[in-house]
């Protein structure tokens, strides 16, 4: 019976990846396919009973068999060079090890998982939070701790909500994550911008900045910085908070790749000065699953019921299936492995990305030069746009970003392209360089007809 019910299963599979069977569409009965098959019913069950277990098919009492989902095709993507999607590598995502995460959390939590729940999250969730921030230096309690539905909605809350320092303004380091400008853009509090190079901020700028300009906080990506790749120093990061302190300023430290740091004794800002200085925020969407929403803030006391309130306000409560699933997650010590995988991963693929970029780019393109991360950044020589080498590079399906949108409208700079290492494979990457250099020279050698006929090819 064996060889019988798997060929029943592979042929009902190849179905649902070519497209015949599709969700919601009821399967042969068992009685048809065991006459196709010249088989007995109870293997035709068999393999029915198999496909519901892999979730491929469900059954309705006294009606049959149906499709719960047709396998995606892929097929199209294949072939492209991604250096502009910013989710985890697809390689690395523990699905097989987080479906039994799910499924425990379901048995354990029960319906617990799908009412209304504690709107400062799972407090089980929360304690296994404050553990998994230790291993990042982040020393606080359960009762600091927020889950927040990723950590877009934790900026986004922080950009509308009053601060006990009573300021209303706010600085950015210049580029920076797009979704943070978006919200700024969208609440329109005052903001002003500090440029950051791979060299760092200029504090003495920062202190002027601080003392002068009403900051309600300073929104800063410490490490791998999006999108430039940029770390600052433990020195630097001390001076900083130092300055907050004295100025009344908190500071807002969004640390989304911190896991990935190499260097073990680089300490987030929060490390010095834990008592509500600066508020930690920890996204798992770069080095877990960004489908989960869940992201964690740490806040001073003073700020813990106004924060309440507006979380209420935006979704009453974060997806408790997934809050219990990464609960499961990081009990179960998983997240461990997980974390050395892809430390090593993405380390490699910025080395690569490095090499290729040292070969390959003209001498008057320059890139930015960060250990690990996702993120590097080229600046493109004088005269030619991120747009025009974009849109040319699309057309060979290749994808790179422009990071004009990653700057306040008056620091904008057209000449900034992202590239994200996340997505790309690593056989993918020289030759993904190659067309950049090429398409780099090409506009370049051709400056005056591209600024003339924009309009053409664009
Ligand atoms: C620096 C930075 N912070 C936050 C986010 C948003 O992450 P989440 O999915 O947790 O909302 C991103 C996403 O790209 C990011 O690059």
């Amino acid at each position: 019976m064996n060889a019988k019910y798997i060929g029943i299963m592979d042929e009902i599979k190849d179905q649902l990846s070519n497209g015949t069977l599709v969700s919601g569409c009821k399967l042969p009965s068992v009685r048809q396919l065991s006459e196709k098959f010249s088989c007995s019913k109870n293997t035709v069950m068999k393999a029915y009973n198999e496909l519901e277990k892999e979730h491929f098919i469900y059954s309705v009492p006294k009606s049959g068999y149906y499709v719960v989902n047709e396998f995606q095709n892929h097929e199209d993507k294949k072939n492209a060079i991604d250096f502009l999607s910013a989710g985890p590598d697809k390689d690395v995502i523990p699905y097989v090890e987080f479906q039994h995460c799910i499924n425990q959390a379901i048995d354990t939590y029960r319906e617990e998982l799908f009412t209304y729940s504690d709107q400062q999250g799972l407090y089980s969730l929360r304690v296994e939070l404050m553990k998994y921030l230790q291993s990042l230096q982040v020393f606080t309690n359960p009762e600091r701790l927020f889950v927040v539905s990723g950590s877009q909605q934790a900026l986004n809350l922080l950009v509308s909500m009053p601060f006990p320092n009573g300021k209303n303004n706010i600085l950015i380091e210049q580029p920076t994550y797009y979704g943070f400008i978006e919200s700024a853009l969208i609440h329109q509090p005052t903001t002003f911008g500090i440029d950051l190079t791979m060299d760092g901020i200029d504090l003495e700028r920062l202190e002027y900045i601080f003392r002068n300009n009403d900051i309600k906080f300073f929104y800063i990506v410490p490490r791998f910085q999006n999108p430039l790749g940029h770390s600052y120093t433990n020195r630097e990061k001390k001076k900083i908070v130092e300055l907050a302190e004295k100025y009344d300023v908190y500071l807002v430290e969004d640390d989304f790749l911190g896991e990935l740091d190499q260097d073990l004794k680089s300490d987030p800002l929060f490390s010095y000065n834990p008592s509500g200085r600066v508020i930690f925020i920890k996204s798992f969407s770069k080095i877990f699953l960004p489908g989960l929403r869940v992201a964690t803030i740490v806040l001073p006391e003073l700020m813990i019921n106004n924060f309440l309130r507006y979380k209420f306000s935006a979704d009453f409560n974060s997806s408790v299936l997934s809050q219990g699933a990464l609960d499961i997650y990081l009990k179960s010590g998983m997240i461990n492995g997980h974390i050395k995988k892809i430390k090593e991963l993405y380390h490699n693929k910025m080395k690569l990305l490095q090499e290729a970029c040292k070969l390959l780019l003209p001498e008057h393109a320059s890139f930015t030069k960060p250990t690990t991360g996702f993120y590097l950044s080229v600046f493109l020589p004088e005269g030619v746009t991120a747009k025009q080498v974009v849109n040319l590079l699309r057309e060979r399906n290749i994808y790179v970003d422009d990071a004009s949108r990653m700057f306040l409208p008056e620091y904008k700079k057209e000449n900034l392209l992202r590239l994200c290492t996340s997505q790309v494979n690593e056989s993918q990457i020289k030759p993904g360089i190659e067309h950049l250099a090429r398409c780099i020279k090409f506009i370049d050698s051709r400056k005056n007809y591209f600024t003339q006929h924009n309009h053409l090819l664009f």
